[in-house]
Parts: C-alpha cells; sequence; structure tokens
C-alpha cells in the first residue's frame, strides 16, 4: 500500500481541485470569492486524511477525490464565515486578505453559502458507489455541516455571553466546529463500502482528533506569529479556550494526550498503519 507523505499530496490535490474549479459552470463573481482561500494554499490535512484512510479501506479513489474536493470546499466555506466581522472579524487569511476584504461582505458571505452546498452536490453526484451506501455518506455530510455550524455559534456565544464557561463546554465546542468534520474524515472512507461499525468508531477516534487539532490551533494563536501561520495571532483574546484554565505547557499536554490517544485507538483497531500516517500530521500542526 502507498501512502501519500502530505507534501507530495498536496501537489497532486491542488491540481484535481483546480481543474474541479474549471470545469465548474458558475459565474465569476461566486467562483472568484469561492476559489480564493483554496488557491491561497492550506495544509489539505482534511483531504489527505480522506485520501489515505481511503486506501487502507481499499475505497474507490475517485469517490475518495471528490469526497475530499467536497469536505475542502466545505473546509474553506467555512473560513470564509467564520472570518467575516460579524464572526471573528479576521484580515488575513493563508498569508492573503480575508475573503470578504478581498471582494466584499456580500461576496464573502454568498460564496460561503454556496460552498456550504455545493460539497452536498458533489457528494449527491457520486458514482460506482451502492445506493445504500451513497445515502448514509449524505446523511453523515449533512449532519456533520449542522454540527459545525452548531459549534461556531457556541463559539462566538461563548465570547459573546459575559459568564464563566466549564472545560467540559469548551471541549463540547471544539468537538462540534472542529471535530464533526475530522470525525467525518476519519470515517467517510470506510463508508463509501459499507463498513458501518467501523465508521461509527473512525468518527469517535476522528472527532477527538479534531479538539486536539482545535487546541493546537489556539496555542498557535497565543504562542507564534502571524508569518509562521499565515493568520493575525492574538485573536483570541475574548474568546474562551483552555488556555483560560491551564498555561501553554499544560494546554500542550492535554492536546498531546488526546492525540496519543487516538493514535494509540487505532492500534487497538489493528490500524497500525493509519496511525503512521497520522503521526506525520503532529509536525504539521506544529509548525504551519
Ligand atoms: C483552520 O484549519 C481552522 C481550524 C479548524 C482550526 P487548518 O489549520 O486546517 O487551516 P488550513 O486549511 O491549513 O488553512
Ligand atoms: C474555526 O476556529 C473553526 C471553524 C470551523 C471555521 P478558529 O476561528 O479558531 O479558526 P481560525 O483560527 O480562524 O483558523
Ligand atoms: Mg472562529
Ligand atoms: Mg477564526
Ligand atoms: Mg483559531
Amino acid at each position: 500500500m502507498e501512502f501519500l507523505k502530505l507534501l507530495e499530496f498536496k501537489d497532486f490535490f491542488d491540481k484535481k481541485i483546480k481543474n474541479f474549479f474549471e470545469n465548474l459552470e458558475l459565474g465569476n463573481h461566486l467562483k472568484n470569492p469561492l476559489f480564493y482561500y483554496i488557491a491561497n494554499g492550506g495544509k489539505r490535512l482534511r483531504p489527505w486524511i480522506i485520501y489515505n484512510f481511503g486506501q487502507l479501506a481499499s475505497a474507490n479513489k475517485k469517490n475518495l477525490m471528490d469526497i475530499a474536493i467536497a469536505i475542502e470546499i466545505l473546509h474553506s466555506s467555512s473560513l470564509i464565515h467564520d472570518d467575516l466581522p460579524a464572526l471573528d472579524n479576521a484580515k488575513l487569511r493563508r498569508g492573503g486578505l480575508a475573503n470578504h476584504l478581498k471582494f466584499g461582505e456580500y461576496k464573502a458571505i454568498l460564496a460561503g453559502d454556496y460552498g456550504f452546498t455545493l460539497p452536498l452536490q458533489i457528494i449527491s453526484n457520486l458514482d460506482n458507489i451502492n445506493e445504500g451506501n451513497k445515502l448514509l455518506l449524505m446523511n453523515y455530510f449533512i449532519k456533520t455541516i449542522l454540527k459545525l455550524f452548531e459549534g461556531e455559534m457556541e463559539d462566538l456565544i461563548f465570547e459573546k455571553e459575559d459568564r464563566d464557561v466549564s472545560e467540559k463546554e469548551i471541549l463540547g465546542m471544539y468537538s462540534k466546529k472542529t471535530g464533526a468534520v475530522f470525525g467525518f474524515c476519519f470515517a467517510s472512507p470506510f463508508l463509501i463500502n459499507g463498513e458501518v461499525q467501523l465508521a461509527k468508531e473512525m468518527n469517535i477516534i476522528g472527532t477527538d482528533f479534531g479538539v486536539s487539532f482545535q487546541i493546537f490551533d489556539d496555542i498557535k494563536d497565543v504562542f507564534t506569529t502571524e508569518e509562521d501561520i499565515g493568520k493575525e495571532t492574538n485573536k483570541d483574546v475574548n474568546k474562551k479556550t483552555l488556555l483560560n484554565f491551564y498555561n501553554y505547557k499544560e494546554t500542550q499536554i492535554i492536546a498531546d494526550n488526546i492525540y496519543r490517544s487516538v493514535l494509540q485507538k487505532l492500534e487497538e483497531l489493528n490500524l497500525k498503519e493509519l496511525s503512521i500516517i497520522l503521526k506525520e500530521v503532529r509536525k504539521t500542526i506544529e509548525t504551519s
């Protein structure tokens, strides 16, 4: 089995998603803002997980690539909306101007709307897949998007509400805003061929991975520079994060423990290869 390293995959995937946009019949007023973040880079971690986990699940490669493209469009759209003035009010993303600053707010909002719906069309157009499995996948994808919205809402409510938010509430919010999409990335490769039980277990593990990923992201906001991560830092001063409870070292230990338990659970499921793939990620999270 050949697994692609993250950087190799990025080149390969970037060509595919560019090609997808070139062939997409859509006016430039929507297409340009929707493609803008995608063209500006990003780690492509979610597509990479889908594609490599799919190799192990012996899933059809075209289906894997379509799902990977769908999830990256969803992810990018969540960033377009996340950056809006009414939400995180970010000025910089992936080293360039935030979407609404480049194209104006109404275009950013509508491109985000389009990008939340387009992935559903991609999934519903999958072929070479059993119809029952496709329906499961579709249902699961819809649940993922709804969770993401719930998590984003909690994040903002927690920020604006004048009350103490518990550690448990924060972890719950992370598991929705970031964990849900990673849960889908871990599980969907197994759903393609109808491995429902394994997909359920992978969903739980992937959601935990997303929680540790979000904790690292929060750490980066405080302890890295704009040049390092291509987005503004010290933006989360009013956000409720684990750093309200713990110092840097303690927070990193919590994230690492979750990450290690993810690797261990994969090995317990006899998916040691997946844990090897995922070990590549820890460094990436730290350095980008
Ligand atoms: C940023 O995700 C948003 C979070 C969920 C923390 P990434 O760190 O994967 O962003 P890109 O795709 O590499 O830009
Ligand atoms: C965003 O979390 C997660 C999403 C679902 C978009 P953040 O607000 O921390 O992500 P960044 O730091 O802006 O990338
Ligand atoms: Mg946010
Ligand atoms: Mg943000
Ligand atoms: Mg952040």
